[in-house]
């Protein structure tokens, strides 16, 4: 047999083989009762694509879903939607727990008390409770949601915090080791990563694991960016499709549609974008002017783009208002509604949001297709005021004008609005792909009169115009 190599051959197991795989595991734990086995999710292949082989008839760890061999004390495994990196942290994270002989202290820290508590801890997919081999094992003596802690029959104990708070329970605490979930999200890292965490986590082999999908759009880039660059840190890039076998096709097929553009190399590859020097918008347009609060505002619009297709696409919708102060109009985006609706659902998200905004009326483009946005929100309520702008011209010309108010300093979002946010600094004038919420966007600024309907150049000049006669020049025609 020399020479012969063996191959392994392996065939996609049809949903009824996997509900039967999936049942054989759960009696494998539930067998395990008393010595139940801590590393059974992966296995000890070099490389291994998590796929049920010899040893292990199960769906188990990825090679980048495991932690990286040597001494380290900070992992980032960075990843797309879904791509397993909570799954995979809650399992490390859980051997160290179950291997821990000093009853250590331990943390997770979320976004938010219901991300800790709901993901991390709970979720049947994904969470410790889980990877900790539920009820059953007996080596979770106690876990009190109301206080965030969790006790293990070897003493250990988990405390949870969020980042929202600056993880501040955390201070003054000396943890063995930490898990961060969605640290992109973060909101504030500074203390909860540079206070809170990295003092708590001093003892010799305590460590830290941080997962997440990188946004470009929220602050905690540049955590991710300074942990990416800090040549001391361990870093793993999980993608989606790699996770595939473990996802819905509706995610996936959210995911498909977006392929191709920017936004999907962050959703989907987990790649930390920076700004895109093609794009009309970076962060530091947006950021400086953006407010908290609407203001009074004269005028409000529902802005509408509808979905291309009926699979896939979603229909934008944005909220936004205007008011002038002295002589010039700001305009506030003041909600992003945008989704992926069937047409009577779109209608009536519209007819609720004009509404609940007290908007004084729906904007759509009308294009050759005809007015699809208009049938369907008048089938739904013949009253609701509607308004069309046309697109005559290419959509880097509509949006550019559009750009011009925002570095301007006249366009304030009220909030974070980070889809919308993503797509307009990763959208090049020059890709195919339409965003769906920069239409809208864009929509709700010409029905807004901030920009003009079809003439860029006349919108270009409401903004210049003033600055031209400033300096001695008339401009009457381009
Ligand atoms: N190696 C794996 N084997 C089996 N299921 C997995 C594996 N990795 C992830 N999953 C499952 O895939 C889904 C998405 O994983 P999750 O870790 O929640 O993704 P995210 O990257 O968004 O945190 C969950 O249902 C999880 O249980
Ligand atoms: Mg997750």
């Amino acid at each position: 047999m020399a020479g012969l190599r063996h191959k392994e051959v392996w065939t996609e197991p049809t949903p009824a083989v996997r509900e039967v795989q999936e049942y054989l595991a759960e009696i494998r734990r539930r067998l395990f009762n008393t010595d139940w086995d801590v590393t059974a999710w992966r296995c000890t292949k070099k490389s291994c694509s998590g796929r049920p082989h010899e040893g292990y008839d199960y769906p188990h760890a990825r090679t980048q879903q495991r932690e990286p061999p040597g001494d380290w004390r900070v992992f980032l495994m960075l990843g797309g939607r879904g791509s397993g990196k909570t799954w995979a942290a809650s399992h490390i994270f859980s051997e160290w727990v179950f291997n821990d002989t000093e009853e250590g202290e331990y943390a997770i820290v979320s976004p938010t008390w219901r991300d800790v508590t709901t993901t991390c801890v709970q979720s049947r997919q994904s969470g410790i409770l889980a990877a900790l081999g539920g009820r059953q094992s007996g080596l979770v003596t106690s876990y009190t949601k109301s206080t965030g802690q969790i006790h293990l029959a070897n003493g250990v104990t988990i405390h949870l915090a969020t980042s929202e708070d600056g993880a501040v329970r955390l201070q003054g605490k000396n943890l063995s080791g930490v898990w961060g979930d969605e640290i992109g999200l973060w909101t504030d890292w500074e203390t909860a990563w540079d206070e809170s965490i990295s003092y708590s986590v001093r003892k010799g082999r305590a460590r830290i694991i941080a997962t997440g999908t990188p946004k470009h759009s929220r602050r905690a880039r540049r955590l991710i960016r300074r942990l990416i660059d800090d040549p001391a840190v361990r870093v793993a890039q999980l993608r989606t499709i790699d996770n595939a076998d473990n996802l819905s096709a509706g995610m996936l097929s959210d995911l498909e549609a977006i392929k191709g553009t920017r936004l999907y190399r962050q959703e989907a590859l987990g790649e930390l974008m920076d700004d895109n020097p093609d794009a009309l918008w970076t962060l530091d347009t947006i950021d400086p002017y953006r407010v908290t609060e609407v203001p009074v505002l004269d005028t409000i619009v529902i802005a509408v783009d509808p979905a291309m297709t009926t699979e896939g696409d979603e229909t934008g919708i944005i909220v936004a208002g205007a008011m002038t102060v002295d002589k010039i109009r700001h305009m506030y985006v003041i909600a992003d509604l945008s989704g992926r609706y069937h047409p009577e659902q779109m209608a009536s998200v519209v007819a609720q949001a004009l509404e609940t905004y007290a908007a004084d009326r729906v904007i759509a483009e009308v294009n050759q297709g005809g007015d699809f946005i208009g049938s369907v929100i008048h089938a739904h309520d013949p009253t609701i005021p509607y308004a069309t702008v046309r697109a005559t011209r290419g959509k880097a010309l509509r949006a550019e004008p559009l750009s011009v108010h925002y570095t301007l300093g006249r366009v304030h979002h009220v909030g974070v609005y980070e889809e919308l946010e993503d797509q307009m600094c990763q959208w090049s004038p020059g890709d195919k792909k339409s965003p769906d919420r920069l239409d809208a966007l864009v929509w709700a600024a010409a029905g807004l009169g901030i920009i003009r309907e079809t003439d860029s150049v006349a919108a270009y000049l409401s903004v210049f115009e003033p600055l031209v006669a400033l300096a001695g020049e008339r401009v009457d025609t381009w």
